[in-house]
């Protein structure tokens, strides 16, 4: 469920008409209801209710200082993947104790950092990195809370670049392995064992691969329990998917009911890590059909917003939902003939949307590009020197610009020319 909703042929979002807002802060825009966002973190929170779990958000699905407020607001703990994302959850008052930091590639300094934070613990990824953790926790006078990320070698069934529990992945320890890891964690000065962790992937979209990680995962926490090595936290990691084409997500409650009972007891505390369950349908992009062009019996509709702002068709081959902004056809398949919805950038792989049925549009048409709240804007890029778009915020009948759209300066901010002798 979402609160995009057209009505009398105009798209809303919450109260607050599109048009009204592409037409005051151009396009291309991304869009996002405070609502949806809200929604969707209390349908984990009843799933997963504290105080046994605690739901971390995902900041890398959208690290909007808005999103996070919002989040932080609800009540919501984080995972964090660097130094910046850790410090913008720590500038809307986020509890370090409820901020995990996750990544296979954290440099000493993204160590220190987290040390330094107090943050509840930080995933290790390689027998390597628990070395580096060490020495830095000792260095800093301090133990730091570790969960070890295990690699469960189970099929998540989703596209091959968003998998990360596979055998052949570089995410997280095999298990047979990880018992070694695990096991020097307890001898390590500058370590507290506290957790395991696993994530499988992203955009899953049934809850047997979380059943089997998860079972796996407490199998190898309870023989760590016979060999006097406890764990308080067991992070089942993100990656619960979201309807790309009828804007709906994975029930929150069937992954809760198929997973509280392996958890039960309280003997651990659950921690979820979702990113695109939460943002993913709250957002929208806004483009402007631009130029209709046909060649040959090929249809395209070139729009303002292509790749940079949205790079997820390309990189995937991921389906958006495109509708215009002022239709009076319900959405279905369009009336026109199929066409590619393009962007304006130098490259073929440049689209929204292959082959896709809307209805006849004009130049100066808004579309909506749904389900683009999350790995959307935060993969966005300036690539041809495009300044990125603004993201708005709408809660009610309220909005607000949260990020304004760059500008040529911010484009050119801390670059200079190479003028003779000025090195
Ligand atoms: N935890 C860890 C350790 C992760 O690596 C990720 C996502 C998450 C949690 C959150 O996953 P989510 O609940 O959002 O699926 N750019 C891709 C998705 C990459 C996911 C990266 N890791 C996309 O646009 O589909």
């Amino acid at each position: 469920m979402d609160f995009f909703n057209y009505r009398n042929g105009e798209l809303y979002c919450e109260e607050v008409p599109v048009r009204e807002i592409a037409s005051r802060e151009g396009t291309p825009l991304y869009i996002y209801s405070r609502r949806t966002l809200l929604h969707h973190h209390e349908r984990l929170r009843e799933a997963f209710p504290e105080p046994d779990f605690l739901v971390c958000y995902s900041i890398k699905a959208n690290s909007n200082l808005a999103v996070i407020q919002t989040l932080q607001d609800a009540g919501c703990g984080f995972d964090v993947v660097s130094v910046g994302e850790l410090k913008k959850a720590r500038m809307v008052g986020a509890d370090p104790e409820k901020i995990i930091f996750s990544g296979v590639g954290k440099t000493e300094e993204e160590i220190r950092h987290a040390i330094r934070s107090g943050i509840l613990m930080i995933n290790i990824e390689s027998d390597e990195e628990l070395i580096a953790v060490d020495h830095v926790a000792r260095a800093e006078g301090k133990r730091a809370g570790v969960a070890v990320r295990l690699n469960p070698d189970v099929d998540p069934s989703t596209h091959e670049y968003i998998t990360t529990g596979k055998e052949e992945n570089k995410f997280g320890i095999p298990i047979p392995e990880a018992r070694e890891v695990l096991r020097k964690c307890a001898r390590l000065p500058g370590i507290q064992l506290l957790g395991l962790h696993v994530h499988i992937g992203s955009q899953i979209t049934t809850v047997d691969p979380y059943v089997k990680a998860v079972e796996r995962t407490i199998a190898l926490a309870k023989e760590l329990e016979e060999e006097d090595l406890p764990i308080r936290y067991i992070n089942m990691g993100g990656g619960f998917g979201i309807d790309y084409r009828r804007g709906e997500a994975l029930s929150a409650a069937d992954i809760g009911e198929a997973v509280r009972p392996l958890a039960s007891g309280g003997r651990w505390k659950l921690l979820i890590e979702p990113g695109r369950f939460i943002v993913g349908n709250a957002g929208i992009l806004v483009v402007q059909a631009l130029y209709r062009k046909q060649m040959g019996k090929k249809r395209f509709l070139v729009t303002d917003g292509g790749m940079n702002d949205l790079i997820r068709p390309s990189l995937y081959g991921s389906y958006h939902r495109i509708w215009p902004v002022v239709t009076d056809e319900p959405e279905g398949e369009g009336s026109f003939p199929a066409a590619d919805i393009v962007g304006p950038i130098c490259e073929s792989g440049d689209f929204l949307a292959k082959d896709r049925k809307i209805p006849p549009v004009e130049a100066g048409a808004y579309l909506a590009v749904f389900s683009a709240g999350a790995y959307s804007f935060a993969m966005a890029s300036n690539y041809n020197s495009r300044p990125r778009p603004p993201e708005v915020m709408v809660d009610g009948k309220d909005w607000k610009v949260v990020r304004k759209r760059e500008t040529f300066e911010d484009l050119i901010r801390g670059e200079s020319t190479w003028e003779s002798g000025s090195a």
